[in-house]
């Protein structure tokens, strides 16, 4: 998912770019304002998380872009090249490092797993 403040700061086209210059397949996508009730949903595992409510706050603020990205590993490699949740920690050269400052506006999320994976389809695509 492209967050709120990738898309507010414009940098969907480029973040986009690198899963593709990666040899990643987008196989979905599409753009929507979060309501409050799936963004709970999509994090309840943080809602006990002092900053869970900054962080459905942030998530519903603006229009965000959800995809399936298929690919060997694509889940391992996808969390590579997006880098550690704190921007200040992510290495230059993952999307997180090399464009964030803080958190939660970290740019992007992405499944941790495929139980993950499969759940957040299911929110997002309903399949
Ligand atoms: P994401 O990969 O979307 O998954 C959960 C999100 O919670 C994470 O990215 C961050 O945006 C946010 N998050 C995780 N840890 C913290 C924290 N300590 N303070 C604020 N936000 C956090």
């Amino acid at each position: 998912m492209l967050k709120p403040d990738t898309v507010r700061r414009k940098l969907i086209g480029r973040i986009i770019q690198r899963f593709e210059d990666k040899r990643l397949e987008i196989v979905e996508m599409k753009m929507l304002k979060i309501p409050k009730e799936l963004a709970e949903k999509l994090y309840e595992e943080h809602k006990n998380k002092d900053f869970f409510k900054s962080l459905v706050d942030f998530i519903t603020s603006g229009r965000v872009v959800v995809m399936v990205i298929e690919g060997e590993n694509a889940i391992s490699v996808v969390r590579k090249m997006i880098g550690k949740t704190n921007p200040l920690e992510a290495e230059m050269g993952t999307i997180r490092g090399d464009f964030g400052y803080s958190t939660p506006d970290n740019l992007v999320h992405a499944s941790d797993s495929q139980e993950s994976a499969k759940r957040e389809m299911q929110l997002f695509f309903g399949k």
